[in-house]
């Protein structure tokens, strides 16, 4: 019988595996293989290769990864190893395609390797770490969740070339925790970050200087949505909700938001209809006194039913309640504040109601 590696994929997918898939993996992987206690299965893919001397040169350099690797199967356009009792599927392929075959194999994807891709350099079309794609990947992770390794992230603000990147200032993103859509990511240590350090060429600087680009983890579980709220003397609702801004944009009037979180609602809503205020000052510089009543104010210009807003006030919220109780002009009527740390707001949330 013909070997169909699509077969093998779905047979061994019955078992519910420890999965890790690894887009534009490129066939050096001197160090991936240390993942083997976590992961059962590793499905790589590269379409580098278009002819049989190509696939076959790097095939060669990939057996070079560990010298635990034994071929099990081949086809043009992959093949098949063991590794001990693990099994290694490269694809010469375009990582959609691949991505395809997972699916329809019944996989759930317990890993995520999003580096070093070819989008900046090495010819790729697209960005494994745009929403699209890991929105795609997301779906397909198991109920208790999965982890997300990436180096550059347009929307966790994560950067794929961090200078001399030993300098911890440069390996910190911008979110600890984040909500991208129905899923919560929650910041971790992984004992694995190093193993995907790599070196990357900067188009434009001279190729001669190669920069670090060392990558951060996420473990991605789904989200739930959370909100407390409260009415002021005055008849304002004031709703304190953890999720994104960004999906929820379509139900409020207007949104006053930093200049960062304007960048991130055009990424993830890029429709959007709501008017928007950016503020291009420092947004922790805002008192929370100086911007509830600045919300407010541009509310009232406006003609803004709903306001919506991002957590400000550094951690200090009990004004927020005096200034709406004094409040009495005709708009707004709600002002809705979402936040993605889970713990900000504890100062106020439990003097509102949960709903
Ligand atoms: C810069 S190399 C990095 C390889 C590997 N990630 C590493 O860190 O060593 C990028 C690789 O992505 C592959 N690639 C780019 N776009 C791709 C796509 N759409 N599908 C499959 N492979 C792709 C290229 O062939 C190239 O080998």
């Amino acid at each position: 019988m013909v070997f169909d590696p699509d077969n093998l994929m779905k047979s061994l997918a019955k078992n519910n595996p420890n999965f890790l898939f690894y887009p534009s993996s490129g066939f050096n992987h001197k160090n991936l293989f240390k993942m083997y206690y976590d992961y059962d299965i590793f499905i790589l893919s590269d379409y580098f290769p278009r002819t049989h001397g190509e696939r076959k040169k790097c095939f060669k350099e990939f057996r070079k990864s560990d010298s635990r690797l034994q071929l099990y199967r081949s086809t043009v356009r992959s093949r098949i190893c063991r590794i001990g009792y693990k099994w290694v599927f490269l694809f010469f392929q375009d990582n959609n395609e691949v991505f395809e075959r997972i699916r329809e194999a019944g996989f759930k994807i317990s890993c995520f390797v999003g580096v070093n891709d070819g989008c900046r350099e090495g010819g790729n079309y697209e960005c494994v770490n745009s929403p699209r794609w890991i929105e795609k990947v997301f779906t397909l992770f198991p109920e208790e969740g999965g982890l997300y390794i990436t180096d550059h992230s347009p929307i966790l603000n994560v950067l794929n070339v961090y200078p001399y990147s030993y300098d911890p200032i440069y390996r910190e993103p911008y979110y600890p925790e984040f909500i991208f859509k129905n899923w919560r990511l929650k910041r971790i240590h992984s004992v694995y970050l190093s193993l995907f350090c790599s070196y990357s060429y900067v188009p434009g600087i001279s190729t001669v200087l190669s920069l670090f680009t060392y990558p951060v983890a996420y473990k991605v579980t789904t989200h739930r949505y959370k909100c407390w709220k409260w009415i002021s003397k005055t008849g304002i609702l004031l709703t304190i909700e953890h999720d994104n801004i960004a999906n929820h944009i379509d139900e409020i009037d207007g949104d006053i938001v930093s200049i960062r979180c304007f960048d991130l609602i055009q990424k993830l809503t890029p429709d959007i209809k709501a008017e928007v205020e950016v503020i291009y000052s420092d947004w922790r510089d805002n008192t929370t006194q100086r911007f509830t009543k600045r919300i407010l104010q541009v509310a009232k210009e406006r003609k803004w039913k709903i306001v919506g807003t991002t957590a400000y006030g550094n951690g200090m919220h009990e004004d927020i309640f005096s200034i709406l109780d004094n409040w009495k002009e005709d708009y707004p009527e709600a002002l809705r504040i979402f936040y993605l740390d889970s713990n900000d707001f504890s100062d106020i949330k439990y003097k509102m109601e949960e709903v």
